[in-house]
């Protein structure tokens, strides 16, 4: 374990040198702009630090929600040059392309979405100063704009039919190149590899980043989708996904908006109506007794993806999970899949026994610190509180030796992909304020 004072103050300079003024950049070189379920991480740091400016981060993000209720997975900053990400606001077109479905005439946003998170964070970033929330009326602004993103999620997005929430492009799960995607995705035919430049090899090692087949494929369903005006009725949705993460994010978040709905002396009911419903679809739909844990669905196919992603784990985060089914997953979780106090430091974002298995590249093995900060809070609430502090260890003390990376090998710690990330550095602080205990909402 790092020196405590140590590493909040390493954390903190990250987060310092991160801000941008009205929010946070994941990192300055690879991520330059703001990302969606990146600020939902940062702000449930960024508490630790200054509570007015983790509000901050969660205002700019929503500040740019569509008309339809979507929250964009990026908003970019206007005073970073286009060659520096990619793809650009002049390849998302948001505010032409997309005027239609009520995005921002004001700001250039992307057009697909992220995990919802918003809300967790929200209310954890409420309850770290009740009473500075209240005095800017920070849960009086954001409700109505959480509500209506939850509402985007659970109307226009449930594709499958079946009251889960499918995910249209695989930047959207934020587990971009997994290795459940590669079926899905093999349908899509890749965008012309000279009709595009990728800017993120520019910051990253070829090695830890998607493949270049991968980004055509990536190219040709963000620019399908914007052809088709970003309707979600209109677009023929080449890729559509049910994610367990995605779905039981959003219960989670569903139950944090019920809270919220409480302290505002509106009525919680609807929200935890629907946190149930999704709550059964999510167990009737996508668990797999056999395996042991949830897989993803193939929409399109009809079928579940049957490879063991990390997502399938994050239902933990889910209360009200029926026991046999948390059950499950902490025994799936500390087995020869995911290694959890045994074979690997944190755990990996993929089937350590898969054949796709990569220590290194992106989301095909590489542990992630938003994943297992997710899983240290689904332990604690399902009654593994010493699997949960030994991985709450494991997090401060591989963040830290990591430089704050942006992933690393599950095996070594080694550090893979950018440095001085900031949800990894926001995530630290989290933890090193101590073990949750139980007392919010999830
Ligand atoms: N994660 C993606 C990227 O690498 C997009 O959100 O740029």
């Amino acid at each position: 374990m790092p020196d405590p004072a140590a590493l909040r103050r390493a954390a903190r300079r990250v987060l310092l040198r991160n801000w941008t003024g009205a929010s946070t950049v994941p990192s300055h070189g690879l991520y330059p702009h703001q990302w969606s379920w990146d600020s939902a991480f940062i702000a449930i740091g960024l508490r630790h630090l200054s509570v007015v400016r983790a509000q901050r981060e969660l205002e700019t993000l929503l500040a740019a929600q569509w008309g339809d209720g979507r929250v964009p997975h990026i908003v970019f900053n206007r005073t970073v040059p286009l060659g520096a990400y990619f793809p650009s606001p002049d390849f998302w077109r948001s505010s032409t392309a997309g005027a239609a479905a009520g995005a921002p005439a004001d700001v250039e946003t992307s057009g697909i979405v992220q995990p919802p998170v918003h809300a967790l964070a929200a209310w954890l970033v409420h309850e770290a100063d009740p009473a500075e929330s209240a005095r800017r009326g920070f849960l009086t602004r954001l409700y109505p704009r959480l509500a209506a993103w939850h509402g985007y999620l659970a109307g226009h997005r449930d594709l499958g039919g079946h009251g889960l929430v499918s995910m249209v492009h695989p930047w959207e799960p934020g587990m971009d190149n997994s290795p459940c995607w590669d079926g899905p995705l093999s349908r899509v035919e890749p965008a012309e590899p000279g009709s595009f430049r990728r800017a993120d090899l520019d910051h990253g090692a070829a090695a830890d980043r998607p493949t270049d087949l991968d980004y055509g494929r990536y190219v040709r369903l963000a620019a399908d989708y914007r052809d088709h005006g970003y309707r979600d009725a209109d677009t023929p949705h080449a890729f559509a996904v049910e994610d367990p993460s995605v779905n039981a994010l959003l219960i989670a978040s569903e139950h944090a908006l019920a809270a919220i709905a409480g302290a505002l002396g509106a009525d919680p009911s609807p929200h935890l109506a629907r946190a149930e419903r999704l709550t059964g679809a999510l167990v009737s739909r996508l668990w797999d007794a056999d395996a042991g844990l949830f897989l993803c669905r193939d929409v399109r196919a009809g079928a579940p993806v049957r490879e063991r992603s990390v997502a399938g784990l994050i239902p933990l985060i889910v209360p009200g999970l029926p026991a046999d089914v948390a059950d499950a997953l902490l025994r799936t979780a500390a087995g020869e899949h995911f290694g959890l106090g045994g074979a690997v430091r944190l755990v990996p974002s993929y089937d350590l026994r898969g054949a796709a298995f990569d220590p290194s590249r992106y989301w095909r093995g590489p542990a992630w610190f938003n994943v297992n900060w997710l899983l240290e809070r689904g332990l604690r609430q399902h009654g593994a509180p010493e699997r949960a502090d030994a991985l709450r260890a494991a997090g401060l003390a591989t963040a830290y030796a990591s430089g704050f990376s942006e992933y690393v090998d599950p095996y070594t710690g080694q550090a893979r992909g950018t440095r001085d990330f900031s949800w990894t550095a926001a995530l630290a602080l989290d933890l090193l304020a101590g073990p949750y205990t139980g007392g919010d909402p999830v």
